[in-house]
């Protein structure tokens, strides 16, 4: 899942980011899950590159990006994003995020309405943590600051991939692991406490009006298809899509599905 092209670098908020651009058409900027970097999107720089110019990004902290000084709010994330894609000379594009990068993405849809031509929410949720959610995230910090990375890098793998998927690519288990293993510490335990004190998001659906593309892996147990279907059911212009045979990792486990319903959803913003 990594890709060959070559990685690039900008300045956004005065922080080195790196991040891989590929094809041509309107502009696709994807944001990568917790705690991974934008390798994961490797099948989609390489899959969606004749429907859009796709980008995507290290978040800081994350794969070869510098790290903030220890804010890594998911509203600063977003303010990050929007500086980075305006480097890049972008106004407008169509974000898409996974998971984390979901939550990023609805930050930017309720900080940067007009920034967005588009909106694609995977594996993701609007919800807030439950008390019980977020009480299991502080205590992962306390763990991951005393014993380190490993115990993560261990047991989410097999939490982000539906059972089948892990016998049947023990390669992309044990790769997960590895990016979850080689991760900032500070920029791990920054992420976990930004997303337990994440607001609600509910409240921005209804106001989202650019066409949205939900998708989740029908085995995703992280965020599972009930978080998906009531995304879409605020969502004034959404569109869900269930990928069977995929988990969490919706992308990564049924690429070419992925690519389809994504690609299927491009078309509507060449001009
Ligand atoms: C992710 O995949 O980004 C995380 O599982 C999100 C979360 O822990 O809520």
């Amino acid at each position: 899942m990594s890709s060959t092209l070559d990685i690039m670098h900008t300045t956004a908020r005065r922080l080195d980011l790196a991040y891989r651009a590929k094809g041509h058409g309107p502009t696709l900027v994807l944001l990568h899950a917790f705690p991974f970097n934008q390798d994961m999107w490797e099948p989609q720089l390489e899959g969606l590159s004749d429907v859009a110019h796709v980008i995507t990004l290290d978040l800081p902290g994350f794969g070869a990006s510098q790290t903030t000084d220890g804010d890594f709010s998911l509203d600063t994330m977003a303010e990050i994003v929007h500086d980075f894609v305006r480097h890049l000379g972008h106004e407008r594009v169509v974000l898409g995020g996974l998971s984390m990068g979901g939550y990023i993405a609805l930050a930017y849809a309720r900080k940067y309405p007009a920034h967005l031509q588009g909106l694609i929410l995977a594996d993701t949720r609007a919800n807030a943590d439950t008390p019980e959610a977020r009480k299991r995230r502080l205590e992962q910090i306390q763990e991951i600051n005393q014993f380190g990375l490993l115990g993560l890098s261990e047991s989410m793998p097999h939490k982000v991939l539906t059972p089948a998927t892990a016998v049947k690519r023990p390669a992309l288990l044990k790769e997960l692991g590895g990016h979850i293993a080689a991760s900032n510490v500070m920029a791990v335990t920054g992420a976990l406490e930004a997303m337990a004190n994440r607001p609600d998001a509910m409240d921005v659906l209804p106001g989202i009006h650019v066409p949205t593309l939900v998708i989740v892996g029908e085995g995703d147990e992280l965020t599972p298809p009930t978080a998906a279907q009531e995304m879409v059911d605020h969502l004034p212009n959404g569109k869900l899509v269930s990928l069977p045979g995929a988990g969490h990792m919706s992308n990564l486990e049924a690429p070419e599905a992925f690519n389809q319903a994504v690609a299927d959803f491009m078309r509507q913003f060449t001009r």
